[in-house]
């Protein structure tokens, strides 16, 4: 019995000495943001530090000269200026940007590639949630939701809160990539006629949501009820939408976005807006980020923004950060890397 127990002891004691050791051996890791004053995301920032010995942004920032040499991988959820090219040059050890999300446009990758850094990111996992919250403000924005939903005039509802019917209606979609498709999908069950542009899909892909392939945007917008923006931003997309493409959208028609900032020109769409020149827009993302609270866009009857919260489920930030940490365990292991976003 006191050999057996001895064993314990002896098997605790080598285990605790292991864990020991391992936490010293976590690489160190740059965490662009704090996560602590939210449960939920401490759960996901402990899953983090199972891996790594993170270092926030702000520990960071109070004493460089000691954090920089350790530091391997870089996890950023949003742009921050921890992607900064003088911090960035100023980390030897880095081997990794472990972005969570899909769009990369906060940070300058031919740069980072010539500091033989990787960069990756999250795609896959965050189409469900961006496209439920694509559809969530294409029906909010049609049936106006949200004013409905606050107007205490129950019995007697002006008639300027009259919606538009989703099903049925043509849905023009910009961007068929991961999140594009699964909107589309989204939009075969709400029976709509789907257009989609520029990226095509195979014929299959194209009869199992029933849509058809616009080979001109203009054709797409002319002929929408709902135009949704799913693209990156990239300098071809950058100013996609702008006042001659708004111009061409039917009067009840509405813009809805859940690509990024910058594909829309924003000008135009308070123009468009504001003149009737297309009925509505509900964006998830607006640049900047947040608005400024005197942002004219704040003050339009027909403008739904929610303040980017595509993938804000608990189940997709979960897997978000999974995928962030295998993600940059690979790169830092040498391993062939999951996401890796490479630089053009
Ligand atoms: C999206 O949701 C479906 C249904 O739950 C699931 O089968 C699929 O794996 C999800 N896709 C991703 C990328 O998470
Ligand atoms: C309904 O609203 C209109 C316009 O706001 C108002 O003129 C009218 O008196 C209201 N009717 C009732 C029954 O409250
Ligand atoms: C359309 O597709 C082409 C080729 O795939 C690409 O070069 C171009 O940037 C795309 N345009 C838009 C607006 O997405
Ligand atoms: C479109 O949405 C993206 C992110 O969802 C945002 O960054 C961008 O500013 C939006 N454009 C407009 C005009 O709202």
């Amino acid at each position: 019995l006191f050999g057996i127990t001895c064993e314990r002891v002896l098997s605790y004691f080598i285990l605790l000495s292991s864990t020991q050791v391992m936490e010293e051996d976590k690489p160190c890791a740059l965490i662009s943001e704090l996560w602590s004053e939210h449960t939920y995301l401490k759960e996901l920032s402990d899953l983090l530090k199972q891996n790594f010995h993170t270092i926030s942004y702000r520990e960071f920032l109070q004493n460089p000269a000691l954090h920089a040499p350790k530091i391997q991988a870089i996890f950023m959820w949003a742009p921050s200026s921890a992607a900064e090219p003088s911090l960035l040059r100023s980390l030897p050890s880095l081997k990794v940007i472990a972005n969570g999300g899909v769009g990369v446009d906060h940070l300058d990758l031919p740069f980072i590639a010539s500091l033989g850094v990787k960069v990756t990111n999250t795609p896959g996992v965050v189409s469900n949630a961006t496209a439920d919250i694509g559809m969530g403000l294409l029906l909010a924005s049609a049936r106006k939701i949200v004013q409905v939903a606050v107007d205490p005039k129950t019995n007697n509802l002006s008639s300027n809160l009259m919606g538009f019917e989703v099903t049925g209606s043509t849905l023009g979609i910009i961007g068929m990539g991961h999140i594009g498709y699964k909107i589309a999908q989204r939009g075969k069950g709400f029976e709509m006629k789907i257009l989609y542009y520029n990226r095509s899909r195979s014929d299959e892909d194209e009869r199992a949501v029933g849509a058809t392939y616009c080979e001109n945007m203009d054709d797409l917008l002319r002929r929408s009820d709902f135009v949704m923006l799913a693209v990156n931003l990239t300098p071809e997309t950058t100013g996609l939408i702008g006042q001659r493409e708004l111009s061409l959208m039917k009067p009840t028609a509405t813009l809805v976005n859940v690509s990024r900032g910058l594909v829309v020109d924003q000008d135009a769409l308070v123009k468009a807006l504001q003149s009737g020149t297309i009925h509505a827009a509900a964006l998830d993302v607006t640049h900047p980020e947040p608005l400024p609270r005197d942002h004219p866009l704040l003050g339009l009857p027909n403008v739904l923004i929610t303040p980017h919260v595509g993938t804000d489920t608990y189940q997709t930030t979960r897997r978000m950060v999974e995928v962030v940490v295998e993600n940059a365990q690979a790169a830092l292991n040498g391993l062939p890397i999951p996401n890796e976003v490479k630089s053009q």
